[in-house]
C-alpha cells in the first residue's frame, strides 16, 4: 500500500504535516536506508523500512476520531449534493480513509465518532450489543411523567415498529417547550424525532453527547475534533 512519507510521519505521531515536512528536509528520515529529503515521495507501507533518526517508524493502522457534528452537514464521506462531516476533517487525519461509525441527521448536532476500525464499527453499531447513546433534546411540546412510562415501555412510531425500552430525563418543561435527555440502545432512522412524533411534538434542537461510555469532549466547539485517548479507544475495543 503506497502512502506519502509525510502523511505516514504525520499519522505516526511525528509531529504535524509542517513538522514533518521540515524533519524530512534535514535529512533526519531514511527509507531502506537511504536519506530521502522530499516530503512527497511515496512509500510501501508494508515493504518499505522507514526510521526518522534511526528509529524505526511503526506503521499506525487504524484512526479513531470524536468530531463534535455541526448542523448542516451529512454524516457521509461524499455526497452530492450536502457538505459532508469528513470536508472538516484535516488530510493528515483522512490519510486512513476514516469514515462516521453509524449516522447523526443533517440537523443534529454532537458526539460523532470516525474511524476506519471495520471490525470495531461493526460491533459498535451491531443491535445485539445494545450500546447506549445518550441524546439532548428540545421539543414543542409538554413532557410529564406518563411520558417517561412510555419511553420506557416502548414507543410505537409511524411504520408501527415497537422502540426498545428508552429513558426518558425531564429537565424542565412547560406548554410550549421541553428538555430531557434521552437514552436509546438502537438507532433507527430518526428515532428521536419520530418518538416524539407519535405524541404530536416536533424536535426543535437535537444534540448527542454519550456514545457508551464516551462523553463528548466539551471544549471542542461545533466542527472541531479530536483524536480518541488510548482509555476512549479501549472503551470501543471492549465492546
Ligand atoms: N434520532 C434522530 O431523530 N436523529 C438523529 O440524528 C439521531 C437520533
Amino acid at each position: 500500500m503506497m502512502k506519502r512519507l509525510d502523511n505516514l510521519l504525520v499519522n505516526s505521531g511525528y509531529g504535524s504535516r509542517r513538522e514533518v515536512q521540515k524533519i524530512i528536509r534535514q535529512k533526519k528520515v531514511t527509507i531502506n536506508g537511504e536519506v530521502v529529503n522530499r516530503p512527497a515521495v511515496h512509500v510501501d507501507i508494508l515493504k518499505d523500512e522507514v526510521c526518522v533518526l534511526g528509529e524505526k517508524v511503526v506503521y499506525k493502522e487504524f484512526v479513531y476520531l470524536m468530531m463534535n457534528k455541526p448542523a448542516g452537514f451529512v454524516s457521509a464521506t461524499h455526497d452530492k449534493f450536502d457538505r459532508t462531516v469528513l470536508e472538516l476533517i484535516d488530510d493528515e487525519d483522512k490519510f486512513l480513509d476514516p469514515y462516521p461509525i453509524g449516522r447523526l441527521d443533517k440537523d443534529t448536532v454532537g458526539l460523532l465518532l470516525i474511524s476506519n476500525d471495520g471490525n470495531m464499527c461493526h460491533r459498535v453499531l451491531s443491535p445485539k450489543r445494545h450500546v447506549e447513546k445518550k441524546y439532548f433534546v428540545k421539543v414543542d411540546m409538554c413532557l410529564n411523567s406518563s411520558h417517561i412510562e412510555i419511553f420506557k415501555d416502548g414507543i410505537t412510531i409511524d411504520d408501527g415498529y415497537k422502540c426498545k425500552p428508552a429513558i426518558l430525563n425531564i429537565l424542565n418543561s412547560s406548554e410550549e417547550e421541553s428538555e430531557c435527555e434521552i437514552i436509546l440502545t438502537e438507532g433507527k432512522f430518526h428515532q428521536i424525532k419520530r418518538m416524539f412524533e407519535a405524541f404530536g411534538g416536533n424536535v426543535t434542537y437535537l444534540k448527542r453527547t454519550k456514545f457508551c461510555e464516551i462523553v463528548l469532549d466539551e471544549n471542542l466547539n461545533e466542527g472541531e475534533y479530536r483524536h480518541l485517548t488510548d482509555d476512549e479507544v479501549n472503551i470501543l475495543k471492549s465492546i
